[in-house]
């Protein structure tokens, strides 16, 4: 089992762990790790991860002889909304959940921000651990203390940031995913590879064959470095005020085609064009040699994830979009590029036309 430590500065130091193993939930020494600050369990999860692991989750943790309830919500993107923080928030009330309790967040990317969002304001906050079951939430979400929902007018415009006691990532709990979640989470490893590690980036190019296999030390080797540069970068800027940033590589795009595709697009898919897209503008601004640019649409390519904009959107709506963004910073988009692969940096100053030529490029 591998374990990296997050430290944060804050009044008091504060740090957790992220443990990262095959079948660790269902291992008798796990419950030992999650016994502390926990009179009771709530298990939060979503009725597509509830038949395959709640009832294995629930079991290890009545071990411990505490209750253990389970909340399960609607699986999908509608259930990150206010009603079902609501509802969620109501029903624990009902089961006396106190300050004491300790919410387990099992589930994808929503369930852990709805999660996390709801331990963050629950009577002031409680403790949650995040234990998730896809590898874009076991790469990404889970890690660096995100919480949220979204509104009509956006997403994730509800949230905080709340940091969970832990993050138990099993790697079992990947052979259950569809090939389109698994390809979803390998776009943000691809993004690891380009703004924090050559090293990864040319591993994830030698060993394509185990890992879209799914290989298990392939995988633990991937999630691993993964968390590993992003529990480095959230240690240092814990709010987004500066270096997190560069965590959205690939996103200034990718969320306006998210949006433009009305969702239709999954994340991983609109952020490979999105990193196809700023990668090639990292290009025609002479900051990246062609060489390397050619690597990264190669290696997304590779991976079976698209590099194109479906045909049928305008340049003109997707660059609405973009302006439109919550991460655009008094109106000015910014967008993460790179000098060679392992040095991003933020920028605001890129000439539209630059942007319009990339979108038409994209387009092609
Ligand atoms: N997913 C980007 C971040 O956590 O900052």
């Amino acid at each position: 089992m591998e374990c990296i430590r997050v430290t944060l500065e804050k009044p008091r130091k504060y740090s957790y762990e992220i443990l990262i193993g095959e079948d660790i939930v269902d291992r008798k020494g796990w419950i030992t790790t999650v016994k502390n600050h926990a009179d009771r369990y709530v298990i939060i999860t979503d009725s597509n991860v509830n038949p395959l692991y709640g009832k294995m989750v629930r079991a290890r943790l009545g071990e411990t002889a505490l209750p253990v309830d389970i909340v399960e919500i609607p699986a999908g993107e509608s259930s990150k909304s206010l009603n079902t923080v609501l509802d969620v928030a109501r029903q624990l009330v009902r089961l006396k959940v106190s300050r004491k309790s300790l919410l387990i967040a099992l589930g994808g990317g929503v369930v852990g921000d709805v999660a996390g969002f709801i331990a963050s304001i629950y009577m002031r906050s409680i403790p949650y651990v995040q234990i998730p079951t896809t590898l874009l939430a076991q790469v990404d979400s889970s890690v660096g203390g995100k919480t949220g929902v979204d509104l009509p007018e956006g997403k994730n415009l509800l949230g905080t940031f709340y940091q969970p006691k832990a993050v138990y990532i099993d790697l079992s709990f990947l052979k259950t995913l569809s090939d389109r979640d698994f390809a979803n989470g390998l776009a943000e490893i691809i993004k690891y590879g380009i703004i924090g590690d050559n090293n990864l980036f040319e591993f994830l190019e030698s060993e394509s064959d185990g890992i879209k296999k799914r290989n298990p030390s392939l995988m633990k080797s991937l999630v691993g470095r993964s968390c590993k540069i992003k529990a480095d970068i959230v240690e240092m800027d814990e709010k987004e005020l500066g270096l997190r940033r560069i965590l959205n590589f690939g996103h200034t795009l990718g969320h306006a085609l998210e949006a433009a595709t009305d969702y239709g697009l999954s994340h991983g898919e609109a952020v490979s064009i999105g990193m196809v897209g700023a990668a090639k503008i990292s290009h025609r601004l002479d900051h990246l040699d062609g060489a390397s640019c050619q690597r990264i649409v190669d290696l997304i390519k590779d991976y079976h994830l698209p590099t194109k904009i479906p045909a049928g959107l305008k340049t003109a709506q997707i660059m609405g979009f973009m302006a439109t963004d919550k991460k655009a910073v008094g109106g000015q988009v910014h967008f993460v590029l790179v000098k060679k692969i392992g040095a991003p940096f933020v920028t605001p100053d890129i000439p539209s036309g630059v942007v319009e030529g990339t979108i038409e490029e994209l387009q092609g």
